[in-house]
């Protein structure tokens, strides 16, 4: 089986990975080369590391290409597209992908808060879109969501879990609704939390205490949202809002505040906490 990566950004890459680990042959797409290299030069590095922990006894980094040109995507089997989250190019990608890739390839998307089955309209042969949400860090994060729009086959939805197996994940199946599933309940679930900062008074330690000692999550709210970036969560929040208007899917004020301020979490040094990453 070959896998085509299109976008090895934070996602993209860490798909290629497990495609690369589990032996498969891969091309990955960016924009320039530089950035192409620089994802396989990560990818070597993170395998590498697993090499010397044990975890794995060895991998071929010639598994991944890299290329500029969609046309090098011809003769992949599955087709995984992760590039930014806007919906013009992602369904301008497909339209493109549709045109270059043979007809019984597999196209997904790794879309989080967008609807497959509106990118899936770029492409004039639909049923051959799925969604496959990954987690981020697709390496470590065990979950993909398999998710099926409007028009997708039997065929692109069974090839799309397979993968999923294969790439070592735990593959579930749904339906093409905002947020699929981990993000419809996680979003406002952590809404809620935050809210309740102001509600109650409480500080960040103090409720990311009371959640993982009264209610038995591995980590608290906070921590969380810290660790995902608090302007991706924004975003998210933003996205399912606009879709279900729910109130409870509204981004809490103080959480567009600190994303406006530059307050991102781990990856900007500062969140609801301090990092020190040096
Ligand atoms: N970051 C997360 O936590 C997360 C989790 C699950 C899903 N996603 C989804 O994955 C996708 C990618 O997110 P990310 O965080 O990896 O973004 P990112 O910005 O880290 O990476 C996107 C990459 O795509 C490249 N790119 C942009 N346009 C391109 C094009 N037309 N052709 C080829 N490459 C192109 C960019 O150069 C960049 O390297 C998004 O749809 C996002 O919603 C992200």
């Amino acid at each position: 089986m070959k896998i085509g990566v299109v976008g090895l950004g934070t996602m993209g890459a860490g798909i290629a990975q497990l495609a690369v680990e589990a032996g498969l042959e891969t091309v990955g797409h960016e924009v320039t080369y530089e950035l192409g290299e620089r994802a396989r030069a990560r990818i070597e590095h993170f395998l590498s590391r697993k090499v010397d922990k044990g975890q794995i006894d060895s991998f071929d980094i010639d598994l991944l290409t890299l290329t500029i040109g969609l046309d090098d995507l011809a003769d992949c089997d599955v087709v995984i597209e992760a590039i930014v989250e806007e919906l013009d190019p992602k369904r301008e990608l497909f339209a493109e992908l549709d045109r270059i890739c043979r007809p019984d390839a597999v196209l997904a998307t790794n879309t989080s808060a967008l609807s497959v089955t509106e990118i899936a309209g770029g492409a004039t042969r639909p049923e051959r879109v799925v969604g496959m949400h990954f987690f981020n860090p697709a390496p470590l994060m065990p979950l993909v969501e398999i998710v099926r729009a409007e028009r997708t086959s039997d065929e692109a939805f069974e090839t799309a879990y397979a993968l999923g197996e294969r790439l070592g994940k735990h593959p579930i199946r749904c339906h093409d609704t905002p947020g699929f599933v981990v993000n419809r309940v996680l979003i406002p679930l952590l809404n809620d939390c935050l809210r309740v900062l102001d509600e109650a008074r409480v500080t960040p330690a103090d409720l990311d205490a009371g959640m993982r000692h009264g209610a038995g999550w591995p980590m608290g709210p906070c921590e969380l949202v810290d660790l995902v970036g608090i302007d991706v969560h924004v975003h998210a929040s933003e996205a399912l809002w606009e879709k279900l208007r729910e109130p409870r899917m509204a981004p809490p004020p103080r959480l567009v505040a600190m994303a406006n301020a530059g307050l991102l979490g781990r990856k900007s040094g500062r969140g609801f906490y301090e990092y020190d990453e040096s």
